[in-house]
């Protein structure tokens, strides 16, 4: 094994898309690896690349439904490494539909996993961080956090919750030398669509080609973040599309700023159906 930085990341839902893109960031710039997820196979072959890139690196089936399970993990790595310098709130899955369409069962789960998971993540590694004496969290949430279009309301909610949070953590752990940013992306290319719960057979085909027509890839994205959270930026907005739809929001009267989300909506239904 390389002689690694002396930095210690875990990342969640690091066996695909985004957080494996991260996973190989921060392994190529030397810093220890430990991802979970609950997909082993995928898992496993992203901790063959990570020792390719010559780092020290851990695979653990969690899932973030678990509270023990990510338990285990934090424990492992106060075992095994030390602690932890940065942990990556990443694992997430999509529902797609209108409030009608949506079953209460699939608000739960998303809820469960996009929101309660980051939740279970800053209640796990928090104790560890103060005993540390620092610490950094990084949670991915999405653009839809920020502005909030029709046919998402299950993902939109649980996104701009994980934004709430993290606002909150970041006025609650600073004086613990705990460090907190949130990530929006766009849609990006990834496995998501796999994910995806949605009744509506064209809303579910459109949702798909958002994700895997997007010509920015989980590299670009998880470059950016690297790059942000290093400079302890609170607010990760990583495409012109997060950053534009931001500023319009704050800066819009909201009539305008209304007119201007369905004129966008009914251009990216028109691409994409
Ligand atoms: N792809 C996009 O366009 C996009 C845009 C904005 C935000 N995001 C967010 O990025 C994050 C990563 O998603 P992605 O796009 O890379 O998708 P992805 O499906 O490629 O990766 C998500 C990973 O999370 C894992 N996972 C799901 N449920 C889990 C659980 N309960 N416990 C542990 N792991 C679990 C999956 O197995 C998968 O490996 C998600 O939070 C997603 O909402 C994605």
């Amino acid at each position: 094994m390389r002689a690694h930085s002396n930095k210690r990341i875990f990342i969640s839902g690091g066996a695909s898309g985004l957080g494996q893109a991260l996973a190989e960031r921060y392994a190529k710039a030397a810093w220890a690896v430990f991802i979970c997820d609950i997909n082993e196979a995928r898992g496993e072959a992203v901790l063959q690349k990570l020792k390719a890139l010559g780092t020290d690196a851990h695979f653990m089936r969690a899932d973030v439904t678990v509270l023990s399970d990510l338990q285990l993990c934090a424990d492992w790595l106060r075992a095994n490494w030390g602690g932890v310098d940065t942990v990556v709130n990443n694992a997430g899955v999509a529902v797609g539909g209108t409030i009608g369409e949506t079953p209460m069962e699939d608000w739960e789960w998303i809820l469960n996993i996009n929101l309660l998971g980051v939740v279970r993540g800053f209640k796990v590694f928090t104790p560890l961080f103060k005993e540390q004496g620092h610490g950094q969290f990084i949670s991915t949430a999405s653009a839809a956090g920020l502005v909030h279009l029709p046919r998402m309301g299950a993902y939109n909610a649980s996104k701009s919750a994980v934004v709430a949070l993290s606002e909150t953590m970041k006025l609650e752990l600073a004086s613990s030398n705990i460090r907190v940013s949130v990530v929006c992306p766009s849609f990006f290319k990834t496995n998501l669509v796999e994910s995806l719960r949605c009744v509506d057979p064209e809303a579910r085909l459109a949702a798909g080609r958002l994700l895997t027509d997007s010509l920015r890839s989980a590299d670009t994205i998880a470059d950016f973040v690297y790059n942000k959270a290093e400079r302890n930026r609170f607010m990760i907005l990583p495409d012109k599309e997060a950053r534009a739809a931001r500023f319009f929001k704050r800066f819009l009267p909201s009539s305008l700023f209304f007119r201007a989300l369905s004129q966008a909506e009914t251009l990216s239904l028109k691409k994409t159906v």
